[in-house]
């Protein structure tokens, strides 16, 4: 793969509250029905390597984050709790769910991808948290479930990569009970002056190289960076969780908006 990648200049160029995400694969536009394959051949390449990219790339925030995401969550720590993580790829979120709720929830960590599930379930297994958690191969605009399954449904920097936004959201919406919450992480805009300098820097020239060493695939981390300076800036995706059903939306910043978790509830 070879993308035509642009410059820090995509960075003012996100993709608004009605979408355009299915035909952008980074900076470059592509046909609808291309995007999903692309994205799927990104991961296959990175899947061994993700682990130690995240911490690499994020300086470990990503762990910061995840938590936060999970404090806020507040698995109970009770039987019968039921929670879908999509794009759940090495299983990151499910494990801190699990853990937080002393090993009682059941979680489904469902992804398009076999080689990122394929290293979850290794690590479910080294973990002892095989009996609890199930992983699913499909698509998160057409989730495999019956309606008003989950209590929760959790989706940590993974909404950028489905080429359907707003089909995603739906699905999420129908699959959770009454009462249901979803929480969603993922890279947004950074609102303080320098440190958006900083950090556009780090992302365009260091990942990259960083990608190319550790992993031998600088286009791979090219196009995750560039994909985080599409998706729609923080009040933007919220009013797109309102369209999908949700109540109650709010989001949360961190780190100056490098993520921001988003919650809204099915009421
Ligand atoms: C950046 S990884 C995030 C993995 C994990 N949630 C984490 O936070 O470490 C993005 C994941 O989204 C998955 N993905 C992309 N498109 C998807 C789709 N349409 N349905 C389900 N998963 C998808 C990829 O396969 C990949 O595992």
């Amino acid at each position: 793969m070879s993308p035509e990648h642009g410059n820090e200049q995509g960075a003012s160029d996100r993709v608004g509250a009605r979408g355009g995400m299915e035909k952008s694969f980074g900076f470059r536009s592509v046909g609808e029905d291309e995007k999903q394959g692309l994205v799927n051949e990104v991961f296959h390449r990175v899947a061994s390597r993700y682990d130690v990219m995240n911490d690499l790339m994020s300086a470990g925030l990503h762990r910061v984050w995840k938590d936060a995401m999970v404090n806020w969550l507040a698995p109970p720590k009770r039987e019968g709790w039921q929670v879908l993580d999509v794009a759940g790829g090495t299983g990151d979120i499910a494990f801190r769910i699990l853990e937080a709720s002393n090993r009682k929830a059941r979680a489904t960590v469902l992804d398009i991808n076999g080689s990122m599930l394929a290293v979850g379930h290794d690590r479910a297994v080294k973990n002892g948290l095989a009996d609890n958690i199930e992983f699913v191969e499909a698509n998160a605009e057409e989730l495999p479930f019956a309606s008003d399954r989950f209590d929760a449904y959790t989706i940590a920097f993974g909404i950028r990569n489905v080429p359907h936004i707003d089909r995603a959201l739906s699905e999420a919406y129908r699959v959770l009970k009454p009462g249901g919450r979803l929480l969603c992480l993922e890279f947004s805009e950074v609102e303080m002056p320098l440190l958006d300098r900083i950090y556009d820097s780090w992302s365009f020239n260091a990942i990259p190289r960083i990608g190319q060493m550790v992993a031998g695939d600088g286009d791979s981390y090219r196009y995750l960076v560039e994909s985080i300076r599409k998706f729609p800036r923080q009040a933007d995706f919220a009013a797109m969780i309102r369209t999908a059903g949700f109540e109650r939306v709010t989001w949360r910043n961190y780190s100056g908006g490098i993520a921001a978790l988003h919650s809204g509830w099915k009421l």
